[in-house]
């Protein structure tokens, strides 16, 4: 078949993808999120059923997203015509493309918001706003900026300002730029955040309720919840891998630096365990609080402990880096999309950063003032939230799979990814059996047509 060529360039080496790539799968969902499912769910037994999903499901889905973005050598859309056209199908499949894209922009809009109370934390904690207060005070802290819209949308902007300005220089110059010095400084910070956790408070506690098992919590609803959680930790069907894979060498191995992107993300996830826990103990503070755990309950841990407020500025530090590479990784499809259309890239990632912003601004006022505003039940940040993790991402993640599973050609496969037979065997039938009843497990259970 024809070799494609990515007009966008390529990443300048293995290393640098691998660390891209990272960036952008490492982010809110290690730091904020998986700490308090983990911890509701059972600890150690949760671990165990969230590495048997990232294996079973997400290795498998993420390959055939790389694999994708590789053969197709562009944005989503332009990757889906491209092999639906080499493969004699339907041009349609091109839409699934378009439809990843519009998810990664609605995620984009709020996830900005989430990353703009990190900046603000970094903030109070450098200045020790919050020292020495009791959790309920800083309750108050939280709601109080949520209630100031103007707050809100002033670290929005400059988070959305931050992140156009680096898709704005494109594949070498921006993305890997950025990647190659904050992906090692997000780790280093994880690192000495959780030995400054370890030190200063009860890692015993900690490392019990992290890894001992209860199998006892597990159930259905686990299972999904960890099914979920494994999609949306690896940033899977929103078709940032495939804008990423795009840009991949072709003597990289798709399977090897998988393999490594996984073990790095599990890492944060464990590491942000490690460094919020301890505290959280020693202090007696509430463990299984749920998303409100890093911005009220941690900031009461940080504001009793020795040097807490250098070290909880540094921790949302971690928080802010390790969602401005998601962000990054959330913009770049659609204005690779609008550059493959004929837009000058730095233009395109403007105008897009622009919508984004926008569209933002009504996650901000769903906070303050349009908080009584319901619509089907849902505030405009639940029913995106919702919408985008629940119903599109499965939606999408099912079409790549049938798409690479049942539409492209066993021989394009295998030529992508150069395995040895037995391997490519077992690959190909998780993809094609296992895979696609996760993710109708997902979706049927976010229609509420199942119950865990
Ligand atoms: N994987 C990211 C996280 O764990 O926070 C979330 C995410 C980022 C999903 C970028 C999708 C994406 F394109
Ligand atoms: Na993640």
């Amino acid at each position: 078949m024809r070799r494609l060529k990515s007009i966008h360039g390529e990443w300048s080496s293995r290393g640098a993808f691998f660390l891209a790539a990272t960036g952008a799968v490492v982010g809110l969902g290690n730091i904020w999120k998986y700490p308090y499912i983990a911890g509701q769910n059972g600890g150690g037994a949760f671990l165990l059923l969230y590495l048997l999903c990232l294996l079973l499901v997400g290795m498998p889905l993420r390959m055939a997203e790389l694999l994708l973005g590789r053969r197709g050598r562009g944005s989503p859309p332009t990757a889906f015509h491209e092999l639906a056209v080499d493969e004699g199908r339907w041009r349609a499949w091109a839409a699934v493309g378009v439809f990843a894209v519009v998810a990664s922009l609605l995620i984009l809009s709020f996830y900005s918001v989430i990353a703009g109370w990190g900046l603000d934390y970094m903030w109070m904690s450098a200045v020790g706003s919050y020292r020495g207060q009791s959790e309920s005070a800083i309750q108050g802290v939280f709601s109080a900026l949520n209630d100031e819209p103007w707050r809100l949308l002033m670290w929005h902007t400059l988070f959305m300002g931050m992140t156009t300005a680096v898709v704005s220089r494109g594949v070498q110059r921006g993305l890997e730029r950025v990647a190659r010095v904050f992906v090692p400084v997000l780790f280093i910070l994880l690192a000495v955040l959780g030995l400054y956790a370890a030190v200063e408070g009860n890692i015993v506690k900690a490392v019990h309720y992290l890894f001992t098992p209860d199998f006892a919590a597990l159930n259905g609803k686990v299972v999904l919840i960890a099914l979920g959680h494994a999609f949306f930790t690896l940033s899977l069907g929103m078709g940032t891998m495939m804008a990423y894979g795009a840009y991949l060498p072709e003597d990289v191995s798709i399977l090897r630096v998988s393999v490594w992107i996984v073990l790095a993300d599990t890492l944060a996830a464990l590491l942000s365990g490690i460094a919020i826990y301890p505290l959280v103990f020693a202090g007696n503070l509430p463990a299984m609080q749920g998303p409100g755990l890093i911005f009220t309950v941690l900031p009461t841990a940080y504001g009793h402990a020795k040097y807490g407020d250098a070290f909880g500025a540094l921790f949302y530090m971690a928080l802010v880096l390790a969602a401005w590479t998601s962000a990054i990784a959330l913009l770049e499809p659609g204005v690779a999309w609008l550059v493959e259309r004929g837009m000058a890239r730095a233009k395109a990632a403007m105008v897009l950063g622009s919508v984004v912003w926008f569209l933002g601004l009504m996650t901000i006022l769903s906070f303050n003032i349009w908080s009584g505003v319901l619509i089907l039940g849902h505030s405009w940040f639940g029913l995106l939230d919702m919408l985008t993790g629940n119903l599109m991402l499965p939606v999408i993640g099912l079409l790549i799979v049938v798409f690479v599973g049942w539409m492209v050609a066993e021989r394009s496969l295998r030529q992508e990814l150069q395995f040895r037979r037995g391997v490519f065997r077992i690959w190909l039938s998780v993809l094609r059996y296992v895979t696609p009843v996760a993710m109708l497990l997902v979706l049927l259970n976010a229609l509420g047509l199942i119950r865990g």
